[in-house]
């Protein structure tokens, strides 16, 4: 189906939408065919970064829209972590649904003042805002271990910059390899009952799936994750390379990765939409 606004995407879904990064051509197919197998939207991300290693936004959205329309669940495309007001118009020209500015590496002023404008401007083209605010750590300001959002100041700032969703801080930290954050639930309870806009979990890879469960329970919209579908992927090329390490052929180990990678998907979409809680003992990254 066509590419559905992000809004809307989080509508549909019955409790935290899934928004998974991804790199490559085989990520973005992993995504769409776990969404598909679990029956549920998602939310596919492009970040910043992912832009700088391909060299530019263009292909790899392009290559996003097809398949999604290909795709019989509701798909959103987002911009992840955007720093660049540029990039921000680009992927609006290149048809995303959602964009999120990334101000929090910038003083209170400056980043409320950037953060308005270019939200009035993605309004008038029809495009959802995600923000941050505060020391929201580098790509780690306000997700770096330690760094809380403190609920009044998040109402302040969505009030004053007119954002559609808002990343919170609440104990998770960007590129976690091991499933162990500790995320303070009576804070994400007090940011639900302060903020009126959709709350965003950055760093999710760092939580296992019990916190995933408890987060969503307690208020997150969307849950973002990179690192731990990055793992299972590489897990997937590691592990096809080391039983037949004379192969040429791509395919014989991206197959494989692009696999894995889906039944995640699948199983984190299901996870965070099934309203009771799941239990799971497993901290530990699969290999
Ligand atoms: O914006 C993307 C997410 O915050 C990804 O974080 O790689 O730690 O899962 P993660
Ligand atoms: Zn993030």
């Amino acid at each position: 189906m066509p590419l559905v606004p992000t809004h809307e995407v989080l509508t549909a879904t019955p409790l935290a939408a899934g928004a998974f990064n991804v790199v490559l051509l085989e990520q973005l197919e992993a995504v769409l065919t776990g969404a598909t197998r679990a029956g549920l939207p998602v939310i596919v991300q492009i970040s910043e970064n992912a832009t700088a290693y391909r060299g530019s936004l263009a292909p790899l959205a392009a290559a996003a829209r097809t398949a999604i329309e290909a795709t019989a669940v509701p798909v959103a495309l987002h911009l992840d972590h955007a720093t660049r007001p540029r990039l921000i118009e680009e992927a609006v020209v290149c048809g995303f649904t959602s964009v999120m500015y990334d101000g929090a590496h910038l003083p209170w002023e400056e980043n409320v003042t950037r953060t308005r404008e270019l939200t009035a401007w993605c309004h008038r083209h029809g495009v959802f805002v995600e923000a941050e605010l505060g020391e929201v750590g580098g790509k780690d300001g306000a997700h770096a271990p330690g760094v809380r959002t403190d609920p009044e100041q998040a109402a302040r700032f969505v009030a004053e910059t007119g954002v559609d969703a808002l990343a919170v801080a609440v104990g998770t930290s960007h590129q976690m390899t091991e499933r162990t954050a500790a995320v303070d639930l009576d804070l994400v309870r007090a940011l639900r009952a302060a903020v009126s806009v959709p709350l965003v979990l950055h760093g999710s890879s760092g939580a296992d799936d019990t916190t995933l469960t408890a987060v969503v329970q307690a208020g997150m919209s969307k849950v973002n994750m990179s690192t731990f579908l990055n793992t299972v992927f590489t897990g997937g090329v590691r592990e096809a390379l080391a039983t037949a390490p004379g192969t040429v052929d791509p395919r014989s180990y991206l197959r494989p990765a692009r696999e894995a990678m889906a039944d995640q998907v699948a199983r984190l979409l299901t996870l965070l939409n099934t309203p009771e809680p799941v239990v799971s003992s497993a901290t530990a990254m699969p290999a």
